[in-house]
């Protein structure tokens, strides 16, 4: 159960406000974005005490503002409830003086995995990664099992936030990215893994205020071309990059699904917004979001496989 706390200001803009939720825990939160738009619509209706209602952005979401309780309906999540009295305040209180975005300063960190080894061999497969790929496997399910993993895999959007992931189940989501094929090997690509919960939560607006991007584990995927030391046309060396980080992505997804872990892949994101938010030069391809689902369920349904497959003879 979360109730109303606080209006505050979008993390990565100036316009706009983010209306928060809070439960028990300190990490029970919920927080609806509004856009300038959004917040402008909603001020008219609470100043002039009308009822009305405000459709987001995203097209599903609404706030439906009553005489007495004022409801946000949203995609894929529970219905938040305020008095629409103590939203009134709020908001004109709000309104009463600009507000910043509050920039934070990142200091990125070497990634020190779970297990240790004493010398690297980096002339044949490097031993840490196999390490990490071998290790622990029996407690796992069906990790070797790559068919039924497939067979398996669901996107999930609703995590549960107090199950945390185990740092063993990370390395190998991480070690997982780094056997995907890169164009020439040269790994044309580089993995952000964003812990802190400020950055995570500024992702949620940069990838258009979807509210699960705010996981339990969140890596952003980027394309570094400058990588790729082959002779081509800098579109090539691009597009290599971005198959790379796209590859590497879907096998960490497919090893989080073998971890009985479940994920979404987002790749409705501002480029330039990830960019400045995770103080890179370098482009986001996809964020992938990983965690345990609330529910699992079964995959869902694709086309006929006959329909999707042309034959040339
Ligand atoms: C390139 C790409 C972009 C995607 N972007 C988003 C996104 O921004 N938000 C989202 O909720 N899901 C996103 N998805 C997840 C898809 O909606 C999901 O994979 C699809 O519905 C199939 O469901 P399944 O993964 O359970 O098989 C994306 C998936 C891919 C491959």
């Amino acid at each position: 159960m979360t109730e109303f706390s606080k209006i505050e200001p979008s993390y990565i803009s100036k316009e706009g406000c983010r209306i928060i939720w809070k439960g028990i825990d300190e990490d029970d939160q919920d927080a609806i974005i509004l856009n300038k738009n959004e917040l402008e619509h909603l001020t008219e209706l609470l100043s002039k005490e009308s009822t009305g209602k405000v459709e987001l952005e995203d097209e599903f979401s609404t706030i439906l503002v009553n005489t007495d309780t004022t409801q946000f309906q949203l995609k894929e999540h529970k219905t938040l409830e305020v008095k629409t009295s103590i939203l009134r305040k709020n908001i004109l209180e709000y309104g009463k003086v600009p507000h910043e975005p509050k920039p934070i300063k990142i200091y990125p960190k070497e990634f020190f995995p779970s297990i240790e080894i004493q010398d690297d061999n980096e002339e044949k497969r490097n031993t840490l990664l196999d390490a990490i790929l071998t290790a622990k496997s029996k407690d796992t399910i069906s990790e070797d099992q790559l068919f039924r993993v497939m067979a398996t895999r669901r996107s999930t959007r609703n995590f549960d936030t107090t199950q945390p992931v185990e740092q063993w189940k990370v390395d190998k989501i991480l070690a997982a990215a780094d056997t995907a094929p890169t164009a020439g090997n040269f790994q044309g690509f580089e993995v952000v893994f964003v812990k802190n919960k400020e950055i995570k939560k500024r992702l949620v607006e940069a990838a258009n205020k979807q509210p699960y991007v705010n996981a339990p584990i969140v890596l952003v995927f980027c394309m570094d071309p400058s990588r790729v030391k082959m002779n081509f046309p800098p579109e090539t060396l691009s597009k290599f990059s971005l198959q790379d980080a796209t590859l590497a992505a879907a096998y960490s997804q497919l090893a989080a699904s073998a971890l009985g872990l479940s994920s979404i892949w987002i790749g409705m994101i501002d480029e330039e917004k990830v960019k400045q938010i995770i103080e890179t030069d370098l482009k986001p391809s996809s964020i992938l979001c990983i965690g345990y689902p609330h529910h699992k369920r079964p995959p869902k349904s694709r086309r006929k496989l006959k329909d999707l497959i042309r034959v040339i003879e």
